[in-house]
């Protein structure tokens, strides 16, 4: 049988996620989900335009784990997914990485839509993949996204917010050692 999930969530980390208790369980998987043995979060802040167009989420990466002796504190960063409004699906996006604004190239994928069973009314799931990142080289990067058509152009405009109102992202790695 195949495992339910490919990828594990080895940080179910947000913008400035509070814990969300009648929030929807984001990211909508059976994996794994510790921030105690992950070394990715993202910068607690609002989402910033590093150029027209584009509106970015800054990465950093923690010195140590919580639990500095688990394989997953040294995993790479695969995907990330982000928890959006229903809406927005279908909205033709790109998706580009660098650590400015003068830096950014594309990431090797282009955002994907998806409408999880679990997800409840009016979510939907923004997937990235590919990223191909690493503890080393996801330090400061900033994920940006770009919407080609539609009315989905600004990161209030996609996220479907946290508590705080923020944008909620999960991180996940490539494979699923991690516990
Ligand atoms: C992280 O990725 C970069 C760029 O692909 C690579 O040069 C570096 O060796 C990797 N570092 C680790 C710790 O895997």
């Amino acid at each position: 049988m195949r495992r339910a999930s490919a990828f594990l969530a080895l940080l179910a980390g947000l913008v400035g996620l509070a814990s969300a208790q009648n929030a929807p369980s984001f990211p909508f998987c059976q994996c794994v989900r510790s921030t105690s043995t992950s070394r990715y979060e993202v910068v607690d802040t609002p989402a910033v335009s590093l150029k027209p167009g584009y509106w970015c989420v800054q990465l950093k990466v923690k010195e140590t784990c919580d639990k500095p002796k688990s394989p997953c504190c040294q995993a790479d960063l695969y995907k990330i997914e982000l928890l959006a409004q229903a809406g927005c699906v279908g909205s033709r996006m790109t998706a580009s990485y660098g650590y400015s604004a003068s830096s950014l190239v594309e990431v090797p994928s282009v955002p994907t839509w998806e409408t999880p069973d679990a997800a409840p009314e009016g979510a939907a799931v923004l997937k990235l993949v590919r990223l191909g990142l690493n503890v080393s080289s996801a330090d400061g990067i900033y994920i940006c996204y770009k919407a080609l058509s539609g009315s989905c152009r600004k990161a209030e405009q996609v996220c479907l917010p946290g508590p705080d109102g923020r944008c909620q992202l999960s991180l996940f790695s490539s494979d699923s050692s991690c516990w």
